[in-house]
């Protein structure tokens, strides 16, 4: 049987996960695919470090140029993280015309356009089923299975931690920082964990999907970023008593469906340009909706296409097992182009929308949850109701919860869809008023419509 050899770039977490992956199931995928898959090299930072994963000593390095350059290597896996080191590493490989499979969502988010172009140069492929949602075959489904939809609309919960820290806090109402704790001691967490907490990872995944669905390659520049470290216990109790769930939501709508301000605030972007909005927030998910019931490290995504309608993928979104099972099906891909050539196959990224934009949230409609800090006293809901109401903002409900006592009380406020750039302005204007105190919490709320 053919042998494809690989070299891993990167034995923590994923890496190890990798290699005994291959060592599970290795027979099983041989014989599915007609080639066996062999770890000749895997490549690490600091040889004398423990591993949970025991890797032959034979096969470790430091030096990872030894295993790109090594020209018994046939398949490159970068499973390092970061975005320059892992950059070269994936840029010599592919001029060595080796096929590359990563994990790397900030690295593609960052560079994809120059890393597929190398690929395409180079007459190989680039795989990166792993970068987003764990093991959820995304990019499978909209690369080939959906292949034949327009997507009008991507909701995806695509970060692990943040969907692991807002279940357990909403479930046992716990500390934010002890569950992060727990997620970086289960693998699931990036090295630098802000890049889950702040939306930056959603936002890299979501513009991978985002450009993949509409076939441009999405600048992150232009991704809009919300985190969820401002999110209270408060509110995720408010929110529940409501019927809603707060969640991190990756968003990719075509911008017909954005609202009726998108027009006028995006009015550079021409209208026969593919417009689209792209952006991570925390939201209120209605508890009727399936995306609602997604917890711990589970990962969703729901996808509206033209022709299919509406579909959903779930799984395990982060951590060792399931994105190695991501990793293996990508080694798959790289192994039957080694045994039969690129040109059979669908190239993992193809471009084709050379005019596509992503349009500015500003212009962007949405409902809201509004939380206040107001003095308890006659007049405060008609001064912020006539500030609403200059703005052309609607109310949808007003709550002052029971059993809060004191001279500050907390009062909800559900506002009716509006221009992101309205609320904006009129939530400064509301702060300034001498009954509010405290900066207003604002937290959109999404109706899948
Ligand atoms: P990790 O546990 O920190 O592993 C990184 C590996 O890279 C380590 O083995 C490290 O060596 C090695 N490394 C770092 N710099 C190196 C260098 N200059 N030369 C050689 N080796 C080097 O990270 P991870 O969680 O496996 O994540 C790897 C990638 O997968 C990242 O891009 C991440 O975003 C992505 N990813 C992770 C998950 C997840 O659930 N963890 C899921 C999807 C995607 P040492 O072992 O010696 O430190
Ligand atoms: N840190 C990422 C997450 C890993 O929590 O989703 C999976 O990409």
């Amino acid at each position: 049987m053919q042998q494809a050899n690989l070299g891993l770039v990167g034995g923590g977490t994923v890496g190890g996960g990798v290699f005994q992956a291959i060592q599970r199931n290795g027979a099983l995928v041989a014989s599915r695919l007609g080639v066996r898959l062999a770890v000749a090299k895997v490549a690490v930072r600091d040889l004398a470090k423990a591993r949970a994963v025991k890797v032959p000593a034979a096969q470790l390095t430091t030096d990872w140029q030894s295993v790109v350059n090594d020209p018994g290597v046939d398949i490159v896996v970068e499973l390092m993280g970061g975005t320059t080191t892992a950059r070269s590493v994936v840029l010599q490989a592919l001029k060595l015309g080796k096929p590359v499979v990563t994990a790397n969502k900030a690295l593609l988010s960052a560079h994809g356009e120059e890393l597929f172009a190398a690929a395409e140069r180079a007459g190989t492929n680039l795989y990166y089923e792993a970068s987003v949602a764990g093991g959820i075959p995304i990019i499978k489904v909209l690369r080939e299975g959906l292949i034949g939809n327009r997507i009008t609309r991507l909701y995806g919960i695509v970060n692990g931690t943040c969907n692991y820290i807002l279940t357990r806090m909403k479930r046992e109402g716990a500390d934010f920082s002890a569950v992060l704790a727990d997620a970086q001691r289960l693998g699931y967490a990036e090295a630098e964990p802000s890049l889950d907490v702040d939306g930056h990872d959603a936002a890299h995944k979501i513009g991978i999907l985002a450009s993949l669905a509409h076939g441009f390659w999405v600048n992150p520049k232009d991704v809009h970023v919300e985190g969820i470290r401002d999110i209270t216990q408060q509110d995720i109790q408010f929110a529940g008593q409501l019927g809603y769930t707060i969640k991190l939501l990756g968003v990719v709508k075509q911008a017909e469906a954005v609202g009726r301000a998108a027009t006028k605030a995006n009015a550079k972007i021409t209208a026969e340009k593919a417009r689209i909005q792209v952006s991570v927030y925390p939201c209120l998910v209605p508890n009727s909706h399936v995306l609602a019931s997604v917890n711990d490290v589970f990962n969703a995504v729901y996808v509206r296409g033209d022709i299919v309608g509406d579909t959903l993928y779930y799984g395990r979104g982060a951590g060792q097992d399931a994105t190695a099972s991501a990793v293996l099906s990508d080694l798959a891909d790289a192994a039957l182009d080694l045994k039969f050539g690129t040109k059979h196959r669908i190239p993992p990224f193809v471009p084709h929308e050379r005019a596509g934009a992503v349009v500015s949230m500003a212009g962007v409609t949405s409902r809201y949850y509004v939380r206040l800090a107001v003095l308890d006293r006659p007049g405060v809901f008609a001064k912020i109701a006539a500030i609403l109401a200059r703005a052309k903002i609607g109310i949808s409900s007003i709550m002052q919860p029971e059993g809060h006592e004191g001279a500050v009380v907390p009062v909800i406020l559900m506002i009716h869809d509006a221009p992101n750039a309205a609320m904006q302005k009129a939530l400064a204007q509301i702060a300034q008023l001498e009954v509010v105190k405290g900066a207003p919490v604002m937290i959109r709320v999404e109706s899948f419509e």
